[in-house]
């Protein structure tokens, strides 16, 4: 008599079983608590490492500034709006509305003041020490600056046009 199917595969299936049983105690695997490395290396990429130790500000160019928009607009402009005007689609989502910046008080911060804003939040606004490396931090201190100039110009503080172009 043959026997059953199931039977015709059991060895088959034992021998698998027994492959699978592999002791997985003794595995390569990461054990946190056994490693000697330094906290930088373990710093996931694409990740920051928290950073709120003051910084000095990088030279102000025009490379910063186009730096510090991109930043603004990745970061603040959820909540801040493109324009500063406060009212982002995270706001327009039930986020209560930050005063604009390009008002005061923003208007009337120092730039050390807006880079600790950024750095450790203020009330409802949560810090960027662990998402903003600190010269894209001052970056965006830099583009604030431009976002009010581009709001609030005084014609007194025009610089003077040269002659060619004055009408
Ligand atoms: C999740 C929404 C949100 C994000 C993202 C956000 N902010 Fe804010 N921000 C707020 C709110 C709300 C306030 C008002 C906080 C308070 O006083 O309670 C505020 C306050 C501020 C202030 C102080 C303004 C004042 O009226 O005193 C500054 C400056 C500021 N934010 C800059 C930034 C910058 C720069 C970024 C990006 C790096 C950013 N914020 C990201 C919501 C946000």
């Amino acid at each position: 008599m043959r026997p059953v199917w199931p039977l015709r595969i059991l060895p088959g299936a034992l021998l698998l079983l027994a492959a699978g049983c592999d002791d997985m105690s003794k595995q390569h695997k990461e054990n946190p608590y056994a490693s000697t490395r330094s906290a930088p290396a373990d710093v996931a990429q694409g990740s920051v490492e928290y950073h709120d130790a003051p910084h000095p500000a990088p030279a102000l160019t025009l490379a910063l500034l186009q730096r510090g928009r991109s930043e603004y607009d990745a970061f603040c402009a959820p909540c801040h709006a493109r324009t500063g005007q406060g009212d982002g689609m995270v706001v327009q989502r039930g986020f209560p509305a930050p005063l604009p910046l390009a008002t005061a008080p923003t208007r009337s911060a120092t730039p050390a003041q807006l880079y600790a804003i950024i750095t450790s939040g203020q009330g409802i606004m949560y810090g960027f020490a662990q998402r903003i490396m600190p010269d894209d931090r001052w970056a965006i201190v830099a583009y604030l600056y431009a976002l009010r100039r581009s709001q609030y110009a005084m014609l007194a503080a025009r610089p003077a046009l040269p002659q060619a172009i004055r009408p």
